[in-house]
């Protein structure tokens, strides 16, 4: 197709998952993008340095063990410093559970976040935090209104994930073309 052979339009969606629920919202997100050519890249087999390759990003990130990184995120984390962040754009979305880890909703995505954009990235896909029910995340904007990326809680609120992909990807659509 002639629009997924434009490298503008092409997407790195790297991903890390221990239970699949990442890698199958990677997939619904995947398939939300039809405008882009996404390649679903699990960070089980794929290099984070292979971001190079794309000047679109989107990085999905679970939150594990009360605050953690998932573990192929914390193996890759080193390789975040040989990235050139500052020609990326990069959209985020993290995995939670709000009932059980109410103390520590989606931490990782907002670790996540401050290492991309502060090394330079041009972050888009903030997600509004109206709805949820939870005591403390990291992954707030400072006025605590948005989520640093999209927020998704499969263990309590998997009716509503079709709905938020749909729309946030519709948002990223917008916000992908309007460096
Ligand atoms: C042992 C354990 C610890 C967890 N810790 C957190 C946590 O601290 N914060 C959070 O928001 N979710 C936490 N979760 C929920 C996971 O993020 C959620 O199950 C997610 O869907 C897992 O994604 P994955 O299957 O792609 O690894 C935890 C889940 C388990 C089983």
């Amino acid at each position: 197709m002639a629009i997924a052979a434009d490298p503008q339009l092409r997407v790195g969606l790297f991903y890390g998952s221990s239970t699949c629920y990442t890698e199958i919202a990677a997939e619904r997100i995947a398939a939300a993008l039809p405008g882009h050519a996404v390649e679903l890249l699990n960070l089980a087999h794929t290099p984070l340095r292979t971001a190079n390759d794309y000047p679109l990003l989107i990085l999905g990130i679970p939150t594990w063990d009360y605050g953690e990184l998932q573990e192929d995120w914390e193996r890759a984390w080193p390789q975040l410093a040989e990235i050139a962040w500052s020609t990326k754009t990069v959209a985020l979305f993290g995995l939670g559970d709000q009932e059980g880890y109410p103390e520590w909703f989606q931490d990782a995505l907002g670790y996540l976040a401050r290492e991309v954009r502060n090394r330079g990235a041009r972050l888009v896909g903030l997600w509004p935090a109206a709805g949820y029910r939870f005591a403390q995340s990291q992954a707030l904007t400072a006025d605590g209104s948005h989520f640093v990326g999209l927020a998704l809680d499969e263990v309590n609120e998997f009716e509503r994930s079709e709905q938020r992909i749909r729309a946030w990807c519709a948002q990223l659509d917008r916000e992908f073309g309007a460096g």
